[in-house]
């Protein structure tokens, strides 16, 4: 079989190949990434001479990349690749447009000239928008996302749909819940917070911190995207919770207190972020009809998080200084401690 990865340079994208590469010998993958300032070979560092590899430098966008990544043809394309932060979407939505939804376009339009090609759109919980107590989102619910980067997730969603309907593209969804685990880029609150506390800095916890997260690892969520494409029906959707809910204040004391910190000292509330939704919950008995269950234990992983961030420093540190600094400025020093 051979692959279509774009995105592979990024976090989860990065788990992906590296799990392919380890457990399916006749897989071939090319990964195709525009590199941004979230997309790094170092994460990919072990299988960059794997003969069954190859990488090519390009933006979804662009239809000649896109082209001459596929070569001769895929079976299959896996889309990783996004804009995927939710503040920086806030700050300015127009990159998330053109790559999480313009970008889809033109894998989707590769995809229907190669017929029979599979595509799987990898998108996020956060479709389904603020969930309400006691409800779990399945996945005919309907889309009502509220961040720009949500928004921007769910128009590709609702176009990879329109394209299995219009074209007969045969198409598969895989919607995640909040990710976590090594190489994730340091912008996000669990590495974000980590590497302050490591560096003995603050974690800025927005508002009253009783926001609901359901933590799936990464290894997990691979396995999640690696099931739904070896067995999932085309034309479905497939959610894939973690089943480890917790309020962002409970993540942010055990981290204070794995990275011995004291949260007096260190846990700083500041102003909310706007249209922040309070609660994500996934219903994944379609997924797990598949035989798919996470298996990793929320306490378990988030202390192997930090020990792997701790001993992984070099990986790290380059990336909060230039561009992530300026960004880390705009997006925190004006910001109102509570
Ligand atoms: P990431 O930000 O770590 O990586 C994104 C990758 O896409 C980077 O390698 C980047 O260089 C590449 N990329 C960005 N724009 C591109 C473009 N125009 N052309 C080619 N490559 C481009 O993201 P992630 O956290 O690994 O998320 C991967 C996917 O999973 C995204 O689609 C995201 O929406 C989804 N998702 C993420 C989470 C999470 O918690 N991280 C949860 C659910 C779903
Ligand atoms: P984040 O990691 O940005 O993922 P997402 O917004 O995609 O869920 O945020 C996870 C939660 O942590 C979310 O409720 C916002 C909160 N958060 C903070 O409180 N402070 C921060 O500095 C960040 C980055 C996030």
């Amino acid at each position: 079989m051979k692959l279509l990865v774009t995105g592979g340079c990024g976090f989860i994208g990065s788990r992906f190949v590296r799990l392919l590469l380890e457990e399916r010998p006749t897989v071939r993958i090319v990964v195709l990434d525009k590199l941004t300032y979230a997309g790094n070979l170092a994460n990919l560092a072990g299988v960059l001479s794997h003969p069954s590899f190859s990488f090519v430098k390009g933006d979804i966008c662009d239809a000649d990349s896109v082209r001459q990544a596929l070569g001769g043809g895929v079976d299959a394309i896996v889309n990783f690749a996004a804009e995927t932060h939710v503040d920086r979407s806030i700050l300015d939505s127009e990159r998330f447009l053109a790559t999480d939804v313009l970008g889809t376009r033109v894998l989707l339009e590769a995809a229907r000239e190669l017929r029979s090609c599979l595509f799987l759109q990898v998108s996020t919980d956060e479709v389904y928008g603020d969930v309400r107590p006691g409800h779990s989102s399945r996945e005919d619910d309907r889309v009502a996302p509220r961040s720009p980067y949500a928004a921007s997730k769910a128009s590709a969603d609702l176009l990879v749909l329109a394209y299995a309907a219009t074209y007969s593209v045969p198409v598969l969804i895989t919607r995640g819940s909040n990710t976590y685990g090594p190489y994730q880029f340091p912008e996000k609150i669990i590495p974000l917070f980590i590497t302050n506390l490591i560096d003995d800095l603050p974690v800025p916890l927005y508002g009253d911190g009783m926001h609901e997260r359901d933590w799936l690892h990464v290894d997990d969520h691979a396995r999640g995207i690696l099931e739904v494409l070896e067995r999932g029906r085309p034309g479905e959707v497939y959610n894939l919770g973690g089943g480890n809910a917790q309020r962002n204040y409970d993540v942010t004391l055990r981290l204070i207190e794995l990275c011995g910190r004291a949260a007096k000292t260190h846990l700083q509330h500041v102003a909310e972020r706007p249209g922040h939704d309070r609660r994500y919950s996934l219903d994944c008995s379609k997924a797990t009809s598949l035989g798919w269950a996470p298996k990793i234990a929320f306490e378990r992983g988030l202390r192997e998080t930090v020990t792997w961030y701790r001993n992984n420093e070099p990986w790290w540190r380059p990336l909060k200084s230039r561009e992530f600094a300026e960004y880390y400025r705009r997006q925190y020093a004006t910001r109102q401690t509570l």
